[in-house]
C-alpha cells in the first residue's frame, strides 16, 4: 500500500469508527447491546452437546469450514439461491457438515433474548466453536466479536480452499498459509481431530494400502471399513472422540492417525516436534490450539457497513 492510499485507510476507518461503525473486531461488541447473547449461545451448546456429544465436534468444524472460504462470515450456512450455489454441495461438507439445526435453535434463542436480530450468524458459529471446545473439556478463549455475515457464498471456492483428507504435508502447509496460518497453526488446529468422527470413505485408502500405519491399528479399521461398501460407517478420529486431549498427538506418534492428513503431521517431516511436543504436553497443546483459534476466526471478517445480521441464517434478508 502506498503512503498515500495508507492515509486515506486510516482516514476512512477514523470517520467510520466516529459514526458508531466498528472495522475491527473486538469481545466485547455485544457488552451493551445485548449482555445476554453469549450466556445464551453457551446454554444452547451446553444442552444440545449434553444430548449428543458428537455435535460439539460438528459445530467446531463448521466454524473452520466457514473461516476458509471468504473468510468467517457464516457464507457455509446459505442455503443455495437463483444467484448462487450453496457451500453445503460443495465435497468437503456434502453427507458431512453437521450440526447446522443447533444454529438455527441459537440464532432463534439469541434474536429473543435481545429483542431484535443484532448478532450476526459468524460470531455465533465462532463463539459456538469456543463453547463446544470447553463443553468437552477443551480451553476455552475470549471470542472476538463484531463479524457480519455475508450476502453470498461460494461451492467452488469451498471444493477449492478447504484442505482434503489426501493432502500430504506440503499441500495442508499451503493450503493454511493460503489463510495466512502457519505451520504452527496448521498442527494445533488439527488437534480439533481430538473430537469427532470420520466416514470410512474419507480414510478407506489409508488402511487398506498406505504402510506408514500400526498393522493392529489399520486391522481393526478394516472391521469396521469392509472393502467394498460401508462407505459412510463411522470410526472415532481418536481413541477419545467426546474428550479434548492430547491423544490424537499420541496417535500420530505411534503410527494410528486415521486420515491420511493427520499421519502426514507425523511421517519423518517439519512438523513432527511439534506434534511429538503435543502429544506430551497438554498445557502446550491448549494454549496454542486456543491462540490459533483466535487467530482463524480473525480471518477475513467482514465489518463496518459490508456484509448485514441475517435474519435467518439459511437465508441472504
Ligand atoms: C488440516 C486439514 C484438515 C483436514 C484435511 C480435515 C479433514 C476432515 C475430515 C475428512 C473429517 C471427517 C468428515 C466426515 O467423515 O464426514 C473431519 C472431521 C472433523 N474435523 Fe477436520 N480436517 C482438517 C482440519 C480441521 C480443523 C482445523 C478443525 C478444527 C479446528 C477440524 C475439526 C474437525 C472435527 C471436530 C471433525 C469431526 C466432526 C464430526 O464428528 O462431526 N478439522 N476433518
Amino acid at each position: 500500500m502506498g503512503s498515500y492510499n495508507f492515509c486515506i485507510a486510516v482516514l476512512v476507518m477514523f470517520n467510520l469508527s466516529f459514526m458508531g461503525i466498528s472495522t475491527s473486531l473486538n469481545p466485547y461488541f455485544y457488552a451493551k447491546v445485548c449482555p445476554q447473547a453469549l450466556p445464551t449461545i453457551k446454554q444452547v451448546v451446553g444442552a444440545a452437546v449434553k444430548q449428543e456429544r458428537r455435535v460439539g465436534a460438528s459445530l467446531l468444524r463448521l466454524h473452520f469450514h466457514d473461516c476458509f472460504v471468504n473468510g468467517c462470515d457464516a457464507s457455509i450456512l446459505l442455503d443455495s439461491t437463483s444467484a448462487f450455489t450453496s457451500e453445503k454441495n460443495a465435497l468437503p461438507n456434502a453427507n458431512s457438515a453437521r450440526g447446522f439445526e443447533v444454529i438455527d435453535r441459537i440464532k432463534y434463542e439469541v434474536d429473543k433474548v435481545c429483542g431484535w436480530p443484532v448478532v450476526s450468524c459468524a460470531d455465533i458459529l465462532a463463539v459456538a466453536a469456543r463453547d463446544s471446545v470447553v463443553a468437552l473439556g477443551g480451553p476455552s478463549w475470549e471470542v472476538q466479536l463484531g463479524r457480519r455475515d455475508s450476502t453470498t457464498a461460494s461451492e467452488s471456492k469451498a471444493n477449492n480452499d478447504i484442505p482434503s483428507p489426501f493432502m500430504d504435508l506440503p499441500e495442508l502447509i499451503n493450503s493454511f498459509k493460503k489463510q495466512g496460518l502457519n505451520v504452527k497453526d496448521l498442527v494445533a488446529l488439527s488437534g480439533g481431530h481430538t473430537l469427532g468422527l470420520s466416514q470410512c470413505r474419507l480414510f478407506k485408502n489409508r488402511i487398506y494400502n498406505e504402510t506408514n500405519i500400526d498393522p493392529n491399528f489399520a486391522h481393526q479399521g478394516r472391521a469396521t471399513c469392509p472393502p467394498n461398501g460401508g462407505d459412510s460407517k463411522l470410526a472415532p478420529l481418536d481413541p477419545s472422540p467426546a474428550s479434548f486431549d492430547t491423544n490424537y498427538f499420541s496417535n500420530l506418534v505411534s503410527k494410528k492417525g486415521l486420515l491420511h492428513s493427520d499421519q502426514a503431521l507425523y511421517n519423518g517431516g517439519q512438523t513432527d516436534y511439534l506434534v511429538k511436543t503435543y502429544s506430551k504436553n497438554y498445557g502446550a497443546f491448549s494454549k496454542d490450539f486456543a491462540s490459533s483459534m483466535i487467530k482463524m476466526g480473525n480471518i477475513k471478517p467482514l465489518t463496518g457497513k459490508r456484509g448485514q445480521i441475517r435474519l435467518d441464517c439459511k437465508k441472504v434478508n
